[in-house]
């Protein structure tokens, strides 16, 4: 345990300061996300006794508007049955658990207890329930676990359960080795197997994690999204990544109704993984939170007494494109009152090839917003200066149709070879886009301006400034839109 006093906490180098992250030790994935009594809850994987991955705990946050964290106690430590993975949790709204009283509705934690046996070295994951009487103070451990358990798979992990109207069921979506597992329940006790997705669809570069499934509405249509986050794997250039499905869903069966070779990745950075979303939410809204690191370096990224960040929340929803139905994601709108006001320059710009567009910022905590319109064949960039040396570059080449942020020089690097990257995107909408930028610290948030893309980053750069310069490199690009903000730290 470091010797801090809580007014040292939040300042060290490279720690965000408008993402949550634990004020001290490593976390991992973001976990049991519910919204319940004006709060939301947001619980992690997290080993308390390291600054790298160890027996999981679920440590827990917080929040009442989604930007400011309060950090509570650990709310599930490792037991008999083993450590405690990823999973989710639900209100129990009619009691059907059992475990609540005087009509008085309260949490349920649906988690994997993971062990391994210590003769075979043999790795067991079973689902286990907890349940909260007090708004997830303090937790208890049902007598009957584990509620659901395989002897043939050894990756049997990451139960995400929701309640799913139509059938009146509890269902809970489960990552399988190579596949999700669809399970159903009235009580979340009692599990029967309903259906197996995946094994022909998508990617499997890596082994299934983290599954979510919703439904989102786009022009009175309703689709089903499934997430699955793939782990990391060597013959991969990327490391850990998330993709997603778009389909329906029967109460018991999911349908892909893309063709089953077609990959959507959720975002196109390196930095987003094992994300899902918030069960319960009373305003209709589908947000997701994600975990801002990567498998592949994620345990020796350079910080010092805590490890890792979580994305921004971001709230989802559906497109329709000539391709089909896609995945859009914006920040949460909550998270404007942390920007200040920005300079504005609203007048358009018309930038012919060579020029520049520059601003300075004393702090490296900004929001930038800029809108453009572009010749077909012109490209323009981004560089964002962190320090004399130091710099992340974002271009966009409109003929080709492609959008890269370029960190390989944006900082401190040398931890893992696979760090330094050109991280690249297809951006058909390009003749005519917006971007808005988050930039925290040590990371670096891109969304097109209508949600269609984002590009999550993390970077290590020495020096503490921001300077802007947007340039012309072919063509002409209209600068229609352009409005740096600082933005204030959640901690102070
Ligand atoms: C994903 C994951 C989960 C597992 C957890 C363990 O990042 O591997 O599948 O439950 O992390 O910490």
């Amino acid at each position: 345990m470091r010797n801090q006093t809580e007014k040292d906490r939040y300042t060290e180098k490279f720690r965000p300061q408008f993402h949550f992250s634990p004020r001290e030790q490593w976390m991992n994935d973001p976990n049991g996300m519910v919204y319940f009594e004006g709060e939301y809850h947001l619980f992690f994987q997290y080993h308390p006794d390291g600054n790298t991955w160890g027996p999981m705990h679920w440590g827990h946050a917080v929040s009442k508007d989604l930007v400011h964290w309060q950090e509570l106690p650990i709310a599930l430590y490792p037991d008999e049955l083993g450590t405690i993975f990823s999973g989710s949790a639900v209100v129990d709204w009619h009691n059907t658990s059992g475990f609540f009283q005087d009509g008085k509705p309260g949490l349920v934690a649906i988690y994997t207890n993971h062990d391994a046996d210590p003769i075979s070295g043999k790795v067991r994951q079973r689902q286990s329930v907890a349940y909260s009487v007090d708004n997830g103070r303090s937790w208890s451990k049902y007598e009957g676990n584990p509620v659901l358990e395989n002897t043939s798979e050894p990756d049997y992990r990451d139960p995400k359960v929701f309640w799913h109207e139509k059938s009146g069921k509890w269902v809970m979506v489960l990552a399988t080795g190579q596949s999700i597992t669809i399970y159903h329940s009235p009580d979340l006790l009692r599990w029967t197997y309903a259906s197996t997705f995946g094994h022909e669809e998508g990617s499997h570069a890596g082994v299934w994690e983290c599954p979510d499934l919703f439904s989102l509405e786009c022009d009175g249509e309703e689709r089903w999204v499934m997430l699955v986050s793939i782990g990391d794997h060597p013959d991969t250039i990327e490391g850990s990544r998330t993709q997603y499905f778009i389909g329906n869903f029967d109460g018991k069966t999911f349908t892909n109704e893309n063709p089953a070779d077609l990959i959507l990745w959720l975002d196109h950075g390196r930095d987003n993984y094992a994300g899902v979303s918030w069960s319960d939410l009373q305003d209709e809204r589908r947000i997701y939170i994600g975990w801002m690191s990567n498998w592949r370096y994620a345990n020796e990224v350079p910080t010092d007494g805590w490890r890792s960040a979580m994305t921004l929340p971001r709230e989802l929803g559906l497109k329709k494109s000539s391709l089909g139905y896609r995945l859009i994601q914006r920040p949460v709108r909550e998270l404007a009152i942390l920007s200040e006001d920005g300079k504005d320059a609203k007048t358009p710009h018309i930038l012919s090839e060579g020029e520049t567009h520059q601003e300075r910022l004393q702090t490296n905590l900004a929001y930038l917003h800029f809108e453009t319109e572009a010749d077909t064949n012109s490209v323009w960039a981004l560089t964002i200066r962190h320090g004399k040396e130091e710099l992340s570059l974002l271009t966009c080449r409109v003929g080709e149709g492609t959008l890269t942020l370029d960190r390989r020089r944006s900082g401190i690097h040398a931890f893992s070879a696979s760090f330094p990257a050109v991280q690249m995107a297809e951006y058909a909408g390009s003749e005519r886009g917006g971007f808005r930028l988050y930039i925290d610290t040590s990371s670096i948030e891109v969304f097109s301006s209508n949600g269609e893309l984002a590009m999550t980053s993390l970077i290590f750069p020495e020096g503490e400034t921001l300077d802007f310069e947007f340039k012309t490199l072919t063509g002409k690009v209209m600068l229609k839109e352009w409005k740096v903000s600082a933005v204030r730290s959640i901690w102070s």
